[in-house]
């Protein structure tokens, strides 16, 4: 399973930001904006993003944490190389390096923050990532999670037309890769989210509080677990 998503991601990598920035008509920028806010980040904190594809919660964080550390990782070294044109345009500069959220290579308690975006719902077993993501994080520091959702009311019918019809449309014509835009929302739209992904981070018995923001309608969700 893990191979396939890396062979995909790889495939994709190339326009990956492109396609983010059309998909979402940009508000992404915003959600992981509001990411660092509710980090609570200093100038000096570490902070491990995981699943970090292109970079772009790294970098949002490292806008803020300009003496600490970022460390972006990603099991698909594919998508961590868009991440220098990036820095070298915002003049900002984060580790990167080659990390599987099921099995961190970071010691215990080392970072302030760890962060994923966009990667959990990819991830073999959820529950053991979330896990990890705690295990590396001091007492009292905090995992945050940004995942899609599925917005209520009035926008349940258009998210569902775009996502069923439109995001594997424009996968195909930007992408040249229908598949995977099929197979990204069709994930986005089982994996549990609010109350239901909360359940799983409480599962892993290592925080002392979890809350939930959803964000743009429900559409996203910002998940801040402080670990205990
Ligand atoms: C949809 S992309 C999200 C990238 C980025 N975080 C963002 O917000 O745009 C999902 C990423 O998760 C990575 N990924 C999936 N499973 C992983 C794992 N077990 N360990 C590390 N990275 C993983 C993929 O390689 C891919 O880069």
């Amino acid at each position: 399973m893990s191979e396939a998503i890396k062979l995909m991601f790889a495939d994709i990598s190339k326009d990956y930001d492109k396609m983010n920035t059309v998909l979402s008509f940009g508000i992404h920028h915003l959600w992981r904006k509001k990411v660092v806010k509710l980090s609570g980040i200093n100038s000096n904190s570490k902070i491990l993003d995981c699943a970090s594809g292109t970079g772009d919660l790294a970098l949002e964080f490292k806008k803020t944490a300009i003496n600490g550390e970022v460390v972006a990782t990603d099991f698909c070294v594919e998508m961590l190389d868009y991440i220098k044109p990036k820095e070298e345009k915002l003049n900002l500069k984060v580790k990167t390096e080659f990390a599987d959220v099921m099995n961190l290579q970071y010691s215990n308690n080392y970072f302030d923050v760890s962060s994923i975006s966009f990667g959990i719902r990819n991830v073999d077993d959820p529950k053991v990532g979330i896990s990890e993501m705690a295990r590396v994080v001091k007492s009292g520091g905090k995992v945050i999670v940004l995942e899609t959702g599925q917005p209520k009311g009035i926008m349940k019918l258009f998210y569902k037309l775009y996502s069923k019809k439109i995001m594997p449309f424009l996968g195909n014509l930007i992408a040249k890769n229908e598949a995977a835009y099929t197979y990204l929302p069709q994930t986005a739209s089982k994996f549990p989210y609010g109350e239901k992904f909360v359940e799983i981070m409480r599962s892993t018995e290592k925080f002392i509080d979890i809350k939930a923001y959803p964000v743009t309608f429900g559409v996203a969700y910002i998940y801040v677990g402080i670990v205990k």
